[in-house]
């Protein structure tokens, strides 16, 4: 390996919400934070060397997008996930959970539903409820071969009169999965029918483990295509969720307009000049970094398998096609409460609890495994002392 996963980086005191809201979050700080999506490594030299050759500049003034800042994301997308696209279809955005606020507003009045599957990622459901829109679920199905989306349930609920949108996370956060193409074809048949406007967060696109592969929905039909609002960003890839860089692939000319009157109103259309500087640096000159980097994570996954495996039988653990999350069933250990208390109090490490993810998630935690193997032994041992 080139990179250098292993090192162990003080992050206190680097207004690290992931470090240094502990006490506010957990009620003590000597938790081993594993919750947040952020990782514990050094972004790619390449970006760093690209951002302090910017700060050397010494001038910030207001950014301007011009055409040639597209090109590498659009490069990275046709070389990653085999999609082509056009560079008058992306709208540049700050962040992820930003944009889908704005998509909201534009395709939906109050009183409209937005379907979500839970159990999933939090933010969506506060940036329904909080614009006056209805939070309609398709809750996931878990069998013996994992989640699988519950096609019924969709068409039923896509069919209600006020049903406007679907939130599609692909990769899913929290479960994990990787939507296979049968799946998206499915999904894009039943929305079709029900003329609904997805918006697809595929912010963990280049998190993808061998064999698994990531599929933008957008790019499965011309039909689907004039549906689907595409959300990517560098963030999670790169670890550079602080430096606010996504882009929003908007490829219907009447979708794209309705979008960035939205902006005009409630936004500004600003960009961070580091934020780009950042973009441009991963999609020019990560892909040996996030190569590497896919390598180290599935380690850590599998010795999160392994380990657990051997020690406490009991805890079932989804192996993530998809994102550095995992997905643990803890609830031959006890209520959520019970084991929150176990895993804060006497483990001392920091996990997410299901529920927040939906009533779905109940008795389940996120582990985020994204850091050096040092420090996930530790966390993993810490937890295996507690219950036994
Ligand atoms: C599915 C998903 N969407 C969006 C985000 C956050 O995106 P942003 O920081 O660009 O708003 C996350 C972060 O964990 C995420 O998991």
């Amino acid at each position: 390996m080139i990179y250098n996963f292993d090192e162990l980086i003080d992050r206190k005191n680097t207004d690290s919400v992931k470090w240094n809201g502990l006490k506010e979050l957990y009620g003590r700080d000597d938790v081993i934070p594993m919750w947040v999506a952020d990782m514990d490594f050094k972004s790619p030299p390449q970006i760093i060397k690209a951002l302090k050759e910017r700060a050397d500049h010494g001038i910030f003034g207001y950014p301007m997008v011009d055409e040639n800042y597209f090109d590498p994301f659009i490069i990275w997308i046709k070389k990653r996930h085999s999609w082509e696209i056009d560079k008058s279809w992306i709208v540049p955005a700050d962040g992820v959970v930003d944009a889908l606020k704005i998509a909201i507003l534009a395709y939906s009045k109050p009183g409209d539903n937005v379907v979500i599957q839970s159990p999933v990622y939090y933010p969506f459901y506060n940036i329904i409820k909080a614009n006056g829109r209805m939070i309609l679920k398709n809750p996931l199905k878990l069998n013996k071969n994992g989640y699988e989306m519950d096609f019924e349930d969709l068409d039923a609920k896509l069919n209600m009169n006020r049903t406007k949108l679907l939130i599609l996370c692909n990769p899913h956060n929290p479960v994990g999965r990787v939507w296979k193409k049968e799946e998206l074809e499915r999904l894009s048949e039943v929305c079709l029918k029900r003329d609904i406007i997805i918006l697809s967060d595929e912010i963990h696109s280049d998190l993808v483990y061998s064999p698994n592969k990531h599929l933008p929905i957008s790019s499965l039909s011309q039909d689907i295509q004039k549906k689907v609002l595409s959300f990517y960003a560098p963030s999670k890839t790169f670890n550079l969720p602080g430096l606010h860089a996504s882009f929003v692939v908007i490829p219907d000319d009447k979708l794209r307009n309705e979008y960035k009157n939205m902006i005009k109103s409630v936004s500004t259309d600003s960009l961070n000049i580091f934020g780009m500087t950042s973009a441009k640096a991963a999609y020019e000159n990560g892909e040996e970094w996030l190569n590497e980097l896919l390598e180290y994570l599935m380690n850590n996954i599998k010795f999160v398998l392994k380990f657990f495996s051997e020690n406490m039988p009991d805890l079932k653990i989804i192996e993530p096609e998809g994102t550095y999350l995992m997905w643990m069933d803890f609830r031959k250990y006890g209520d959520e409460s019970t084991v929150k208390d176990i895993l804060i109090n006497k483990a001392k490490v920091g996990l997410e609890e299901g529920s927040i993810f939906g009533e779905e998630g109940n008795g389940f935690f996120r582990m985020n495994i994204a850091c050096p193997k040092e420090l996930l032994k530790k966390a993993c041992e810490s937890i295996y002392k507690a219950f036994k």
